[in-house]
Protein backbone atom coordinates (compact mmCIF):
# COMPACT_ATOMS: atom_id res chain seq x y z
CA UNK A 1 0.00 0.00 0.00
CA UNK A 2 2.91 2.40 0.75
CA UNK A 3 4.17 1.92 -2.57
CA UNK A 4 0.64 3.33 -4.26
CA UNK A 5 1.50 6.86 -3.39
CA UNK A 6 5.21 7.07 -4.74
CA UNK A 7 3.96 5.13 -8.35
CA UNK A 8 1.09 7.04 -8.69
CA UNK A 9 3.07 10.36 -8.01
CA UNK A 10 5.48 9.20 -10.20
CA UNK A 11 3.13 8.50 -13.03
CA UNK A 12 1.64 12.18 -12.86
CA UNK A 13 4.68 13.55 -13.44
CA UNK A 14 5.39 11.73 -16.33
CA UNK A 15 1.93 13.11 -17.91
CA UNK A 16 2.80 16.25 -16.75
CA UNK A 17 6.07 16.50 -18.53
CA UNK A 18 4.00 16.10 -21.75
CA UNK A 19 1.22 18.33 -20.82
CA UNK A 20 3.74 20.99 -19.69
CA UNK A 21 5.25 21.07 -23.36
CA UNK A 22 1.70 21.16 -25.14
CA UNK A 23 1.22 23.77 -22.96
CA UNK A 24 4.84 25.18 -24.04
CA UNK A 25 3.78 25.39 -27.63
CA UNK A 26 0.28 26.81 -26.77
CA UNK A 27 2.90 29.81 -24.60
CA UNK A 28 4.55 30.49 -28.14
CA UNK A 29 2.00 30.52 -30.37
CA UNK A 30 0.08 32.84 -27.90
CA UNK A 31 2.34 35.25 -26.69
CA UNK A 32 5.85 35.11 -29.04
CA UNK A 33 3.47 34.43 -31.92
CA UNK A 34 5.73 31.02 -33.17
CA UNK A 35 3.76 28.89 -35.58
CA UNK A 36 2.95 25.91 -32.84
CA UNK A 37 0.40 23.10 -32.99
CA UNK A 38 -1.70 23.00 -30.05
CA UNK A 39 -4.30 19.88 -29.12
CA UNK A 40 -6.38 21.97 -27.23
CA UNK A 41 -8.77 18.82 -26.08
CA UNK A 42 -6.07 16.37 -25.44
CA UNK A 43 -4.75 19.09 -22.90
CA UNK A 44 -7.32 20.14 -21.45
CA UNK A 45 -8.01 16.09 -20.82
CA UNK A 46 -4.60 14.90 -19.76
CA UNK A 47 -4.22 18.13 -17.63
CA UNK A 48 -7.09 17.07 -15.81
CA UNK A 49 -5.76 13.89 -15.19
CA UNK A 50 -2.30 15.13 -13.75
CA UNK A 51 -4.14 17.75 -11.74
CA UNK A 52 -6.76 15.33 -10.17
CA UNK A 53 -3.55 12.49 -10.06
CA UNK A 54 -1.40 15.14 -7.91
CA UNK A 55 -4.31 16.17 -5.97
CA UNK A 56 -5.06 12.64 -5.21
CA UNK A 57 -1.50 10.94 -4.37
CA UNK A 58 -1.13 14.34 -2.01
CA UNK A 59 -4.27 12.76 0.29
CA UNK A 60 -3.10 9.33 -0.22
CA UNK A 61 0.88 10.26 1.02
CA UNK A 62 -0.81 11.71 3.90
CA UNK A 63 -3.20 9.19 4.71
CA UNK A 64 -0.51 6.56 4.66
CA UNK A 65 1.82 8.59 6.56
CA UNK A 66 -0.63 8.71 9.44
CA UNK A 67 -2.12 5.39 8.62
CA UNK A 68 1.16 3.56 9.29
CA UNK A 69 3.00 6.11 11.53
CA UNK A 70 0.79 7.86 13.20
CA UNK A 71 2.46 10.95 12.30
CA UNK A 72 2.57 13.47 10.29
CA UNK A 73 5.72 15.10 8.62
CA UNK A 74 8.24 12.71 9.46
CA UNK A 75 9.56 13.28 5.67
CA UNK A 76 10.32 16.83 6.94
CA UNK A 77 10.72 19.17 3.53
CA UNK A 78 8.47 16.49 1.21
CA UNK A 79 5.54 17.08 3.61
CA UNK A 80 6.14 20.85 3.46
CA UNK A 81 6.42 21.42 -0.07
CA UNK A 82 3.67 18.35 -0.98
CA UNK A 83 1.07 20.96 0.69
CA UNK A 84 2.39 23.87 -0.69
CA UNK A 85 1.45 22.46 -4.44
CA UNK A 86 -2.06 22.41 -3.10
CA UNK A 87 -3.10 26.26 -4.26
CA UNK A 88 -0.95 26.38 -6.97
CA UNK A 89 -2.94 23.01 -8.22
CA UNK A 90 -6.08 24.37 -7.41
CA UNK A 91 -5.37 27.90 -9.24
CA UNK A 92 -4.16 25.63 -12.30
CA UNK A 93 -7.16 23.56 -12.05
CA UNK A 94 -9.69 26.40 -11.90
CA UNK A 95 -8.08 28.86 -14.17
CA UNK A 96 -8.18 25.20 -16.70
CA UNK A 97 -11.64 24.41 -16.23
CA UNK A 98 -12.34 28.86 -17.24
CA UNK A 99 -9.98 28.37 -20.39
CA UNK A 100 -11.45 25.08 -21.32
CA UNK A 101 -14.01 26.60 -23.72
CA UNK A 102 -12.26 28.28 -26.44
CA UNK A 103 -14.05 32.42 -26.20
CA UNK A 104 -11.83 34.74 -27.54
CA UNK A 105 -8.21 35.86 -26.18
CA UNK A 106 -7.65 35.39 -22.57
CA UNK A 107 -4.00 36.30 -22.26
CA UNK A 108 -3.96 37.00 -18.25
CA UNK A 109 -6.11 34.40 -17.37
CA UNK A 110 -3.99 31.96 -19.66
CA UNK A 111 -0.54 33.12 -18.29
CA UNK A 112 -1.76 32.53 -14.61
CA UNK A 113 -2.76 28.90 -15.35
CA UNK A 114 0.29 28.20 -17.09
CA UNK A 115 2.80 29.80 -14.14
CA UNK A 116 1.02 28.24 -11.34
CA UNK A 117 1.11 25.05 -13.47
CA UNK A 118 4.95 25.48 -14.07
CA UNK A 119 5.39 26.36 -9.95
CA UNK A 120 3.63 23.04 -9.94
CA UNK A 121 5.76 21.14 -12.27
CA UNK A 122 8.78 22.55 -10.64
CA UNK A 123 8.02 21.05 -7.07
CA UNK A 124 6.85 17.91 -8.43
CA UNK A 125 9.92 17.71 -9.26
CA UNK A 126 11.70 18.64 -5.79
CA UNK A 127 9.09 15.99 -4.64
CA UNK A 128 9.99 13.29 -6.99
CA UNK A 129 13.97 14.11 -5.66
CA UNK A 130 12.93 13.85 -1.49
CA UNK A 131 10.56 11.33 -2.65
CA UNK A 132 13.53 8.82 -3.72
CA UNK A 133 14.70 9.49 -0.17
CA UNK A 134 11.76 8.90 1.30
CA UNK A 135 11.45 5.46 -0.72
CA UNK A 136 15.06 4.38 0.88
CA UNK A 137 14.89 5.59 4.32
CA UNK A 138 10.96 4.50 4.92
CA UNK A 139 10.10 1.52 2.65
CA UNK A 140 13.05 -0.04 1.55
CA UNK A 141 14.91 0.11 4.91
C1 LIG B 1 -0.17 20.15 -14.84
C2 LIG B 1 -1.11 20.39 -15.72
C3 LIG B 1 -1.04 21.54 -16.70
C4 LIG B 1 0.03 22.24 -17.19
C5 LIG B 1 1.51 22.03 -16.86
C6 LIG B 1 -0.50 23.26 -18.10
C7 LIG B 1 0.26 24.20 -18.77
C8 LIG B 1 -0.24 25.15 -19.63
C9 LIG B 1 0.52 26.22 -20.23
C10 LIG B 1 2.01 26.50 -19.98
C11 LIG B 1 -0.32 26.91 -21.05
C12 LIG B 1 0.04 28.14 -21.93
C13 LIG B 1 -0.42 29.39 -21.20
C14 LIG B 1 -0.24 30.64 -22.02
O1 LIG B 1 -0.33 30.60 -23.25
O2 LIG B 1 -0.01 31.73 -21.43
C15 LIG B 1 -1.62 26.27 -20.99
C16 LIG B 1 -2.74 26.66 -21.71
C17 LIG B 1 -3.99 26.08 -21.59
N1 LIG B 1 -4.36 25.11 -20.66
FE1 LIG B 1 -3.13 24.11 -19.43
N2 LIG B 1 -1.88 23.13 -18.15
C18 LIG B 1 -2.24 22.11 -17.30
C19 LIG B 1 -3.52 21.70 -17.00
C20 LIG B 1 -4.68 22.15 -17.63
C21 LIG B 1 -6.04 21.78 -17.28
C22 LIG B 1 -6.40 20.87 -16.10
C23 LIG B 1 -6.88 22.42 -18.16
C24 LIG B 1 -8.38 22.40 -18.26
C25 LIG B 1 -9.21 22.05 -17.30
C26 LIG B 1 -6.05 23.20 -19.05
C27 LIG B 1 -6.49 24.00 -20.09
C28 LIG B 1 -5.72 24.86 -20.84
C29 LIG B 1 -6.23 25.68 -21.93
C30 LIG B 1 -7.67 25.69 -22.45
C31 LIG B 1 -5.15 26.45 -22.40
C32 LIG B 1 -5.18 27.46 -23.57
C33 LIG B 1 -5.55 28.79 -22.99
C34 LIG B 1 -5.54 29.90 -24.01
O3 LIG B 1 -4.58 29.97 -24.77
O4 LIG B 1 -6.51 30.67 -24.04
N3 LIG B 1 -4.71 23.03 -18.70
N4 LIG B 1 -1.56 25.22 -20.10
C1 LIG C 1 3.23 15.72 -6.64
C2 LIG C 1 4.11 15.00 -6.03
C3 LIG C 1 4.04 14.58 -4.59
C4 LIG C 1 3.36 15.13 -3.53
C5 LIG C 1 2.42 16.33 -3.54
C6 LIG C 1 3.67 14.34 -2.36
C7 LIG C 1 3.21 14.56 -1.07
C8 LIG C 1 3.42 13.74 0.02
C9 LIG C 1 2.93 13.96 1.36
C10 LIG C 1 2.14 15.20 1.80
C11 LIG C 1 3.31 12.91 2.13
C12 LIG C 1 3.07 12.75 3.64
C13 LIG C 1 4.43 13.00 4.26
C14 LIG C 1 4.50 13.17 5.75
O1 LIG C 1 3.48 13.22 6.45
O2 LIG C 1 5.66 13.30 6.22
C15 LIG C 1 4.06 12.00 1.29
C16 LIG C 1 4.60 10.79 1.68
C17 LIG C 1 5.44 10.02 0.92
N1 LIG C 1 5.90 10.32 -0.36
FE1 LIG C 1 5.22 11.81 -1.54
N2 LIG C 1 4.53 13.33 -2.74
C18 LIG C 1 4.78 13.45 -4.09
C19 LIG C 1 5.59 12.65 -4.88
C20 LIG C 1 6.32 11.56 -4.41
C21 LIG C 1 7.19 10.75 -5.23
C22 LIG C 1 7.43 10.97 -6.74
C23 LIG C 1 7.73 9.81 -4.40
C24 LIG C 1 8.72 8.73 -4.70
C25 LIG C 1 9.53 8.70 -5.72
C26 LIG C 1 7.17 10.00 -3.07
C27 LIG C 1 7.44 9.23 -1.95
C28 LIG C 1 6.76 9.30 -0.75
C29 LIG C 1 6.83 8.30 0.31
C30 LIG C 1 7.67 7.01 0.29
C31 LIG C 1 5.99 8.74 1.34
C32 LIG C 1 5.66 7.98 2.64
C33 LIG C 1 4.18 7.55 2.61
C34 LIG C 1 3.84 6.56 1.51
O3 LIG C 1 4.72 5.82 1.03
O4 LIG C 1 2.65 6.53 1.09
N3 LIG C 1 6.31 11.08 -3.13
N4 LIG C 1 4.12 12.55 0.01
Amino acid sequence: MLWIHPLLQFAALLLAVHVLLMGINRFRFQHLKRKCAFNWKRHVLLGKWVAWMWLAGLVLGLYMAVHSWGALGLTGPHYQIGLWMTPFILVGLVTGFILQKPSGKRPAMALTHGAANAIAFVLALYQTWSGVEAVRLLLLD
